[in-house]
């Protein structure tokens, strides 16, 4: 038998990236590949790239640049670029960097095998369709390895609403969404090997649509999994928190008090101008129905200053409704322009405007991550201990509110689920006691 070929991942953007290279590694495991964790060993390089923001092209083609020496080292080392860069610039990835070999979007990853055994060939191989079939029930199912406490699991992709800023509805298309019963066999399948968490990832997680009683019927399903002990999902859009979700908020013990619910701004003309087809006031509102539900609720969100339009009167309507909501965490961005999306064609906010009112809004939700952590000393979480910590004697691990926890302590393991006191805030993470 010949020695196993070497595959390097590098992987950029959201957690669905991750998942799907970690499908893409066992597809091509059936290839006879394994993974490595250097360029330079590697017989193939893929690149899983994302495209929600500014200049995403052109830090692929740079990444490429740096690959050359190694291609030109070694003829054979086959290239490819995946993902979202991969699905928006297509063949012209190959004409602009002819050393790349492969090009696949992301819903022929399935695909990767026979576009791989191209490749080998010679010839050029790029799959950026958006096939008929589903990707996920053509992947090589997942073998049988052990695994960490935590996985992420891909249940719905894509997205229909169409934010005037966004590029995820031309990159990875309509709304589609996994049938629960294969959702449910993946999940069995990771809890046997050890997993305990699970989160689940869509773009607009809580449109899925694969259960008739929705992403609330298919958590209760999840529920009843002995052994899973904790089950997240993100991201979310206001509008599709249905009655059913805030609901299993409040009754599934598993579902963990955390919740990512994007806004972007706080000001009704620019969310008008966004197309998020929700006011500040119904987002406020459907806060407290949350909280009523589950009052310990960690809330993150995402953030958007210098939309084009945004004055400062909008800028300071956003600022109000962070103060009104308060957040555990979230993250926040400078706008910019995502050619073919609607916003791309109105005049741009100007640059030092952007960065002042990043910086402000920043400072603001860094107090409020402060305050929140604060507010957990000498509280008691539960903490699912995940790996060692840098620190001799540490292992670390997350709350049920996803903070990161470190604790010093013998004779804890990956996998353990034990109370702990918080002793410490420091500026990302908790310290605390068993
Ligand atoms: N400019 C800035 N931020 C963006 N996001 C999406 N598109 C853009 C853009 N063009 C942000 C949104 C989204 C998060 C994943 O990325 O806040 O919720
Ligand atoms: Fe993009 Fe999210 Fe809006 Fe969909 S809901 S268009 S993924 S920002």
């Amino acid at each position: 038998m010949s020695a196993p070929k070497k595959l390097f991942i590098k992987t950029y953007g959201c957690q669905m990236n991750v998942y799907d290279s970690e499908r893409m590694a066992e597809q091509l495991g059936g290839e006879g590949y394994v993974r490595t964790e250097t360029a330079e060993d590697a017989d193939m390089i893929l690149l899983n790239t994302c495209h929600i923001r500014e200049k995403a092209a052109e830090k692929v083609y740079s990444e490429l640049g740096r690959f050359r020496p190694l291609k030109e080292a070694k003829p054979d080392l086959k290239i490819g670029v995946a993902g979202c860069v991969a699905q928006a610039e297509g063949a012209e990835i190959m004409a602009r960097q002819p050393m790349v070999d492969l090009v696949v979007g992301p819903q022929s990853y399935h695909r990767l095998p026979e576009l791989e055994r191209k490749a080998r060939s010679g010839e050029k191989a790029l799959d950026t369709d958006f096939p008929e079939e589903d990707k996920f029930d053509h992947l090589a199912s997942r073998p049988k390895a052990a695994r960490g406490p935590t996985a992420f699991l891909t249940v719905q992709e894509g997205c229909d609403k169409f934010c005037a800023f966004c590029v995820v509805p031309y990159t990875r298309g309509a709304e589609v969404s996994r049938p629960a019963e294969r959702v449910m066999s993946e999940a069995r399948d990771l809890v046997e090997r050890g997993v305990r968490e699970i989160t689940l990832l869509g773009q607009n997680v809580n449109a899925y649509h694969g259960h008739e009683g929705g992403l609330a019927g298919l958590i209760r399903d999840l529920a009843e999994i002995d052994g899973l002990e904790r089950i997240r999902f993100t991201t979310s859009h206001p509008n599709d928190m249905d009655d059913a979700l805030i609901a299993a908020h409040g009754e599934v013990g598993k579902l963990m008090p955390y919740l990512h619910l994007p806004v972007q701004s706080g000001s009704d003309r620019i969310l008008k101008a966004m197309n998020r087809k929700h006011t500040a006031e119904q987002y406020v509102r459907l806060i407290e129905r949350i909280r009523a539900a589950r009052p310990d609720i960690l809330l993150s969100g995402d953030f958007i200053v210098g939309f084009p339009g945004e004055t400062d009167a909008d800028f300071a309507d956003t600022m109000s409704l962070i103060e009104t909501i308060g957040y555990g965490q979230a993250y926040s961005f400078k706008y910019s322009a995502r050619p073919g999306t609607p916003a791309a064609e109105r005049e741009e906010v100007a640059e030092d405007v952007k960065d002042a009112r990043l910086q402000e809004l920043q400072a603001l939700l860094t107090r409020q991550q402060r305050e929140v952590q604060d507010a957990m000393l000498g509280r008691e979480v539960r903490v699912l201990f995940e790996k060692p910590g840098r620190l001799p004697g540490q292992m670390v691990g997350k709350s049920e509110y996803l903070h990161a926890v470190h604790v010093h302590t013998d004779g804890v393991s990956a996998g353990d689920i034990l109370p702990v006191r918080i002793v410490a805030s420091n500026s990302n993470s908790l310290a605390g006691e068993i």
